[in-house]
């Protein structure tokens, strides 16, 4: 099958944006060749997160993610993937300086990996950087709400939108990358009704994380999900199965086989012929 057939069945950055209000979009992060593959027919997004670096590298926070980590992941999800439409983060420091640095990485990004567009984060700031990036062909998701790769400035991974001041930020910081072009939001951590009133009132689809149901799409780190990563649990997750107490039984069989001699048996061992 040729490169050109297989990129056709994908799920792509129109489909996404053209499922505004309709049935909830699902999408999960995944890093990896074996995970992509695994999530692919029950996702309409894979996102390549740069939460990559706390959940595979054990970093404390997103800030030392690179470029390189992001292109061989997304290299992996979007070779293990047929079906979804893959997305990349752009890397901390790899956007904000300008509008050109932002085209050069994400061009990199999209040219490296083959994924359908980018992700950064931000709001009004942004926003000029997004309107130059889809000028020339680059799709853009927007990040507002919390925004981990703002940490440092924000104070901590807290929930938003308590306040009328960070209501109104909110807001601004959505229609602003929706209106600047990006074709899809994620909304991070922030009280319902302004998820709610956002996905009323931006043309771009929003992807909620701990932002209720009452937006058009949810995301959730899969190995959160899988209960795999569970260092910290934030509220919005919900663990669907407890990988981690299977993956430690599994392990604790295979480490007791091994030292009864029972593993590896006759059917794993080569006879000669
Ligand atoms: O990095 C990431 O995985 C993300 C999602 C949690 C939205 O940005």
């Amino acid at each position: 099958m040729s490169k050109v057939s297989e990129r056709i069945k994908r799920t792509s950055v129109p489909d996404i944006f053209k499922n505004k209000g309709g049935v909830p979009l699902v999408c999960l992060t995944a890093y990896t060749y074996p995970m992509a593959k695994i999530l692919d027919k029950h996702v309409d997004i894979l996102l390549v997160g740069d939460s990559v670096g706390v959940v595979l590298y054990g970093m404390e926070n997103t800030h030392n993610v690179t470029l390189e980590m992001i292109m061989g992941h997304g290299k992996a999800v979007v070779k293990g993937s047929e079906q979804a439409c893959v997305i990349c983060d752009m890397p901390f420091a790899s956007y904000q300086e300008s509008p050109e640095l932002a085209f050069r990485n994400a061009a990199k990004v999209i040219a490296e990996t083959g994924c359908a567009g980018i992700k950064i984060e931000g709001g009004v700031e942004m926003a000029e950087t997004v309107e130059f990036l889809v000028k020339r062909g680059i799709p853009v998701m927007g990040h507002v709400g919390l925004k981990p790769q703002s940490i440092n400035t924000v104070g901590g991974y807290k929930s938003q939108g308590h306040s009328e001041d960070e209501v109104l930020a909110i807001q601004r910081d959505a229609q602003s990358i929706s209106e600047a072009g990006a074709f899809s939001v994620v909304l991070e951590c922030m009280v319902e009704e302004v998820a709610a009133e956002v996905t009323k009132n931006i043309t771009a689809v929003t992807i909620g994380i701990g932002a209720s149901a009452r937006c058009d799409g949810q995301v959730l780190v899969t190995e959160d999900m899988l209960g795999i990563f569970t260092d910290f649990q934030p509220k919005f997750v919900k663990q669907y199965i407890d990988l981690q107490k299977q993956i430690d039984e599994a392990t604790q069989l295979y480490a007791s086989e091994v030292k009864d001699r029972i593993f590896p048996s006759r059917k794993h061992v080569y006879q000669k012929k």
